[in-house]
């Protein structure tokens, strides 16, 4: 097993003991690319969601809200352009009969030639040590230039084929570049076929009649789609945004990765309606701001990058995805995307209502064009997951895995345990949760040896631990520890409170935005 598959199956493993992932259906072996949250789990997700919705709308006077149904009038799909195109190119593998998105083929064996430029970095590092300039390295070296082009070559190849919808194209490049597969190390490929990703269903039949309607794919039409309403009802003024979090579904063939890819999953999208010409100048606005907004969370800087997408999507001028390092590697955590007026102008034609703004300044109507940002909240979940994790090599030989979650997000945010379950030092301890509670998520435990409760909460992320000793009768003080550096203080009860909020209030994220 790979290094990476090793990390991922840790936190696999790790989500599952402490209740913060579960199969869905376990019981019944599981459904693929399906997931439940548990106690804790549910907690954080909620905690991701909060922080994006006070970010988006409470700190941003010109974005509202919505929540729209997930079923929407089937020629929603129509004009959207979903019903035609919204489609992976698929390829299946005749000896091991694996099936594959011929797209994410192509991207792995860019990342290999990346791999190598990373290398090739690394040893000049080593080699030159302080005196290495990367700008000239990466632009000299004959290693990393070699691999470089052979990038360049095949996305550029990839870009044509696929702008092209040329599947016979997209199939030549992949048996010109040798890309074999994983499991059976043959190119013995089918031809590249296009399946739609929409899940179908029959919505209630009267006296007989259906129809087919559509599981949204994305949550973003419900808010095209109530464009004006919102406009109107909120007296919004261009540029406006409006925000909405909710389910969507998608039929992936290639659906693994644990929660990265998953066929009903939770998006995070806000519609930025702008006055057509200036759609460029908030593209950029708008991936600085998204960009913060990850960087406000203190996770490893150098953990995300930006990517632009090589083919738009059918309705971008401009896309780029903001990247995360996953176990996997770098992969798509956020996209943002230019929309131009795609979506309001077709349903525009579809339904044959006027779906424009008024402008005062100018006297003049039209269709605002539109930039998106689009995160996956199960996605943002697992990045979140997999940087806090750790296990460390303690002092005294031990070892002790501990989940760094930034302590605005964390699931429980402190611990109070008394050291032993008499002489009145549970009653004290139920006393701090009760004047705790009402600002933040605490727990009570008095299972097991202290340390062990220790142990426990830091594999769930607990910031702090609180313990209620003799001394605590006496003078009103307890012991405060820390996850992160596990040092302990004597403090005054009265003092938790401003302690504890300083370090766990989601302001402490807000105020960098
Ligand atoms: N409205 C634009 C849109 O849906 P997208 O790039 O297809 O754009 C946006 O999706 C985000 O949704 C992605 O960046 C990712 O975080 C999340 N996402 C997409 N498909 C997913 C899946 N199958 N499982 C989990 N998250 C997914």
């Amino acid at each position: 097993m790979s290094q990476q598959e090793d990390r991922l199956k840790t936190l696999i493993g790790h989500a599952k003991e402490y209740g913060f992932v579960f199969p869905s259906s376990e019981i019944y072996d599981g459904l693929s690319a399906t997931y439940d949250y548990g106690p804790y789990g549910v907690e954080l997700k909620n905690n991701i969601r909060q922080y994006w919705w006070a970010a988006m709308v409470r700190l941003n006077e010109e974005i509202v809200g919505i929540d729209s149904a997930i079923f929407m009038h089937p020629t929603t799909w129509k004009a959207s352009g979903h019903v035609d195109a919204f489609n992976d190119p698929l390829i299946d593998n005749k000896d091991s009969k694996k099936r594959y998105r011929a797209d994410v083929l192509l991207e792995d064996h860019i990342a290999k030639y990346e791999q190598k430029i990373a290398k090739e970095v690394e040893k000049g590092r080593r080699k030159f040590g302080e005196a290495f300039d990367e700008a000239q390295f990466l632009a000299t070296n004959p290693n990393v230039k070699r691999s470089q082009d052979r990038i360049d070559a095949v996305e550029a190849r990839m870009k044509e084929a696929l702008d092209a919808n040329d599947l016979a194209a997209v199939r030549q490049l992949i048996l010109d570049e040798g890309i074999t597969c994983p499991v059976s190390g043959t190119a013995n490929w089918t031809e590249v076929r296009q399946f739609n990703l929409m899940f179908a269903t029959e919505l209630g039949s009267v006296s007989g009649e259906s129809s087919t309607i559509y599981l949204r794919p994305e949550t973003a039409q419900g808010i095209f789609v109530n464009f004006l309403n919102v406009q109107k009802s909120a007296r919004m003024k261009l540029p406006f945004g409006i925000a909405q979090t909710g389910k969507a579904f998608r039929n992936e063939i290639v659906a693994r990765q644990f929660i990265f890819r998953m066929r009903e999953f939770e998006q995070l999208e806000m519609q930025y309606f702008v006055k057509p010409g200036t759609e460029m100048e908030w593209y950029a606005r708008w991936k600085e701001k998204r960009m913060a907004w990850h960087r406000a969370l203190g996770l490893p800087v150098e953990s995300y990058r930006f990517h632009d997408h090589i083919k738009l999507a059918h309705y971008a001028n401009a896309a780029c995805d903001i990247e995360f390092q996953f176990p996997m590697g770098f992969k798509e955590l956020e996209g943002i995307h230019s929309r131009t007026d795609f979506d309001l102008a077709n349903h525009e034609r579809f339904s044959g209502k006027k779906l424009q703004f008024f402008d005062p300044e100018t006297n003049e109507s039209y269709v605002p064009y539109v930039v998106e940002t689009s995160i996956g909240l199960d996605r943002m979940f697992l990045a979140i997951l997999s940087a806090a994790h750790q296990v460390e090599e303690l002092e005294d030989g031990s070892t002790r895995e501990v989940l760094r979650i930034p302590a605005p997000l964390a699931p429980v945010k402190l611990a109070v345990l008394p050291l032993v379950k008499k002489d009145g030092l549970p009653e004290k301890a139920r006393e701090i949760i009760d004047g705790l509670k009402l600002d933040h998520n605490c727990q009570y435990d008095e299972k097991d040896s202290i340390g062990r409760r220790y142990r426990r909460q830091d594999a769930i992320g607990t910031p702090y631990c609180i313990t209620v000793d003799h001394e605590t009768l006496k003078d009103g003080t307890v012991t405060i520890r820390d996850r992160d550096t596990m040092a302990q203080e004597r403090v005054a009860i009265a003092e938790l409170p401003r302690i504890v909020s300083e370090k766990v209030h989601m302001h402490r994220l807000l105020r960098q935005l």
